[in-house]
């Protein structure tokens, strides 16, 4: 089973409308698929028309009380499950500050199940706390959406320093996958700099331990388009909403290119030189491209 965290601990970059529909996307494809949602805003579990019910088990049982995966999840479609939260969720993270142990309770339950499913897909919260924790130690990749604007790349340091001391204690076989552009105005010179910018640095990248040396930028791009932010309303993915517009295009194109991915057969060779884009943005120089050291764990 392969279990993906989409992450970025900026709010609004996409992370829910791309693990949504990436889920969706890849059961259409005929994969079977669990979407788990990490975040107690429970947008995930609410696009997919789930609302936690009393009685209805959700992520809070299974990170409080450790209820099996097997009892906290709903088939909402063909191929596609989904693990809900609910806002108890919020409160799991002071509840669970005394608890030993507490970054591991996901992967145990997870690995508990004998792979139930071809694909796990974890949307994660906008934060980098205990929850986001748990997600990092479950799986084995992360995808980071990301939107090209003026200050997308700050705080993406911290989000790779996070990965980076995951994999020195909790989770050493986790990679980042890949990069993907989110809400892309596309053809705006922003967006083409950003670009360039994130391919310097992954390139700079390659070769070195990081989580992040072999990721890469997706070359879909998920445009803006007004249908993706109407269809959470109407409790349907893309697909079910309207399957023919940019939005679900997009999505399908990406989970193609996700699918495809084989992220261990990866070799520095592969990529291209680095892009000699003259510097601009500058906002990725101070990010070391080395694993952060151990002093800095905090
Ligand atoms: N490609 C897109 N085109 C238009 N609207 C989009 C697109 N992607 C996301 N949106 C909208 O942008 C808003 C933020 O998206 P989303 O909820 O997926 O972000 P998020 O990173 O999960 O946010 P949070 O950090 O709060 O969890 C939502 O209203 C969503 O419907
Ligand atoms: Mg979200």
């Amino acid at each position: 089973m392969r279990k993906i965290a989409v992450l970025n601990q900026k709010g609004g970059v996409g992370k829910t409308t791309t693990s949504v529909n990436l889920a969706a996307a890849m059961a259409g494809a005929g994969k079977t698929v669990c979407l788990m949602d990490l975040d107690p805003q429970a947008h995930a579990s609410s696009h997919l028309g789930v609302t936690a019910a009393r009685g209805m088990n959700t992520l809070y049982d299974m990170l409080i009380r450790q209820t099996p995966w097997s009892q906290t999840r709903l088939n909402t479609e063909p191929n596609l499950w989904v693990t809900p939260s609910s806002l108890d969720l919020a409160a799991a993270e002071v509840e669970l500050s005394g608890v030993v142990g507490r970054e591991m309770i996901l992967r145990d339950l997870v690995n508990a199940e004998p792979d139930p499913f071809d694909l796990l897909v974890l949307d994660c919260a906008p934060s980098l706390g205990v929850l986001t924790l748990n997600a990092l130690t479950c799986v084995d990749e992360v995808i980071i959406p990301l939107q090209p604007h003026f200050l997308a790349l700050h705080g993406l340091g911290k989000l790779l320093e996070t990965t980076s001391l995951v994999t020195k204690r909790l989770n050493p076989g986790l990679k980042v996958t890949c990069v993907v552009l989110t809400l892309c105005d596309m053809h705006t010179k922003l967006t083409h700099e950003i670009v360039e910018d994130i391919q310097r640095f992954l390139e700079k990248s390659r070769g070195g331990s990081t989580p992040w040396a072999d990721a890469r930028l997706c070359s879909t791009r998920v445009r803006r388009n007004i249908k993706l932010a109407e269809s959470p309303s109407f409790g349907k993915s893309i697909f079910g909403y309207a399957p023919t517009c940019h939005g679900a295009e997009d999505y399908a194109l990406l989970a193609q290119e996700i699918l495809d991915l084989k992220p261990a057969l990866f070799t520095a060779g592969e990529h291209a030189a680095a892009p000699t884009a003259p510097d601009r943005l500058k906002l990725l120089d101070g990010l070391d491209t080395q694993p952060a050291p151990l002093a800095k764990a905090g």
